[in-house]
C-alpha cells in the first residue's frame, strides 16, 4: 500500500516507520519479560492481526499463536459494552503463558469481557498488549501491560484498524475526517 493519504483521511498519527520502530521495543520488553518461557498470543479478529504477526518477530522467546473473534452490540439504550465471543479459541490455554493483544482498547469493555473468559480458563499467566491505547475515553479500568502507542480522542484506521471494513491495509495510522467517522 502507499503511504499517499486515502480519501476520507485527516492526516498520519503515525508511520510506518515510528510504527515498526515501537514494535521493536515492546518486543524487546516482552521478551525481557517472558525469558525462559513460552508465551501465548492471543490476537483478538481482525484488528489486531497486522500488529500481532509484526509484533511476533520481534519477541525471541518460544511462541504459540491463536485467534478468538468478538462481536460487541449497543445494549437497548445504546450504551456499549455487551460483548460476546464469536469465534473461540482452537486449543486450550490452561497453564499458559497468555499474552492477550489488541489493536486498541478504548472504553475497555472487550478487554474486560476478554480477560474474565480467558481467565475462568486456568492460564497460568494472562497480560495485555495493544497496539493503540484511548485512556482518556475508558470507562471500566483494565489491566493494559504493554501498549505502543497513546492515542487522543479522534477515530483512527489503519494498521489492522478499520472503518466499515475498509483501511486495514495501511501501513500507517491515520486520523479519519470528522464527518467521515461520526
Ligand atoms: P472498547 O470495548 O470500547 O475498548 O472497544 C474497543 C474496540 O472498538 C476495538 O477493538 C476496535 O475494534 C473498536 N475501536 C475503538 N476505537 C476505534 C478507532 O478509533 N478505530 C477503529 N476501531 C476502533
Ligand atoms: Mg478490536
Amino acid at each position: 500500500m502507499s503511504t499517499a493519504l486515502l480519501p476520507g483521511l485527516e492526516r498520519i498519527l503515525f508511520t510506518e516507520e515510528q510504527i515498526d520502530q515501537r514494535i521493536r521495543e515492546v518486543g524487546a520488553d516482552i521478551s525481557r519479560h517472558y525469558q525462559g518461557k513460552v508465551v501465548k498470543l492471543v490476537g483478538v479478529l481482525k484488528g489486531s492481526v497486522f500488529f500481532l504477526t509484526a509484533l511476533a518477530r520481534h519477541i525471541d522467546v518460544p511462541l504459540k499463536i491463536d485467534f478468538l473473534g468478538i462481536s460487541s452490540f449497543s445494549n437497548k439504550d445504546g450504551a456499549p459494552g455487551v460483548v460476546r465471543i464469536a469465534k473461540d479459541l482452537d486449543d486450550s490455554i490452561e497453564g499458559e503463558d497468555v499474552l492477550l493483544v489488541e489493536d486498541i482498547v478504548d472504553t475497555g469493555f472487550t478487554l474486560r469481557y476478554l480477560l474474565q473468559t480467558l481467565a475462568g480458563r486456568a492460564p497460568n499467566s494472562l497480560a495485555v498488549c495493544t497496539f493503540l491505547d484511548r485512556n482518556s475515553r475508558r470507562i471500566v479500568q483494565v489491566p493494559v501491560d504493554y501498549h505502543c502507542f497513546e492515542i487522543p480522542d479522534r477515530f483512527v484506521v489503519g494498521f489492522g484498524l478499520d472503518y466499515n471494513q475498509l483501511f486495514r491495509n495501511l501501513s500507517y495510522v491515520a486520523v479519519m475526517k470528522p464527518e467521515k467517522s461520526a
